[in-house]
């Protein structure tokens, strides 16, 4: 397999980690989390974690193959420098979403995030599950904005400069 062939493989292995990662997400925010809210509170936690938590794995593979292609990707087309120019926006975003779900899923959840959202869940059900609606929300939105301007940006749309 040459260089070409292996960049080819790298850009495959990329996009079917993003499309299952952020199929999940898409998923968690735009069907479960809505049908969770509308469930009596008594229960919800127990099932929110019991279905979360299927996909808690599935994230935690497709994040690390989305690095791992993306990086690959970044040296074999030498494209470090793309990191200071503002055109690359789109490579900037998919870092930054790519870190923030690393540390969730890696560092914050298992040191202290799981613990917190029980104890918050026990305290204020309703308000705990509006605000993981709102950040599942936003993290969404931005994943699918990066999706977007990546694959323009990286088929030939310029974006300024
Ligand atoms: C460490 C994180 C990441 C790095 C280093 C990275 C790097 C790259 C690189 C170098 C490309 C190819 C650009 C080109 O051909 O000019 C690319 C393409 C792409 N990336 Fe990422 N990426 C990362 C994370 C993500 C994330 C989190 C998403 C989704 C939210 C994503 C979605 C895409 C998409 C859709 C393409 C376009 C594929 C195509 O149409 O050819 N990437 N990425």
């Amino acid at each position: 397999m040459n260089e070409y062939h292996a960049l080819v493989l790298a850009r495959a292995l990329h996009v079917f980690g993003v499309v299952l990662w952020i199929g999940g997400v898409a998923f968690v925010t735009t069907v479960l989390l809505p049908a969770l809210k509308r469930h009596e509170p008594s229960g919800r936690m127990a099932l929110f974690e019991a279905l979360e938590g299927r996909f808690a794995l599935q994230a935690k593979l497709t994040t690390l193959l989305t690095g791992l292609s993306g990086f690959y990707m970044l040296y074999a087309l030498d494209g470090w420098s793309r990191y200071l120019s503002p055109q690359f926006w789109w490579l900037h975003l998919m870092t930054l979403i790519w870190l923030l779900f690393s540390l969730i899923l890696f560092v914050f959840e298992p040191l202290f995030l799981h613990r917190w959202f029980h104890q918050q869940a026990q305290r204020d059900s309703d308000g705990t599950f509006r605000n993981l609606q709102r950040m599942h929300s936003l993290l969404l939105s931005l994943s699918l904005l990066a999706v977007l301007g990546a694959v323009a940006g990286s088929h030939g749309l310029m974006f300024g400069g």
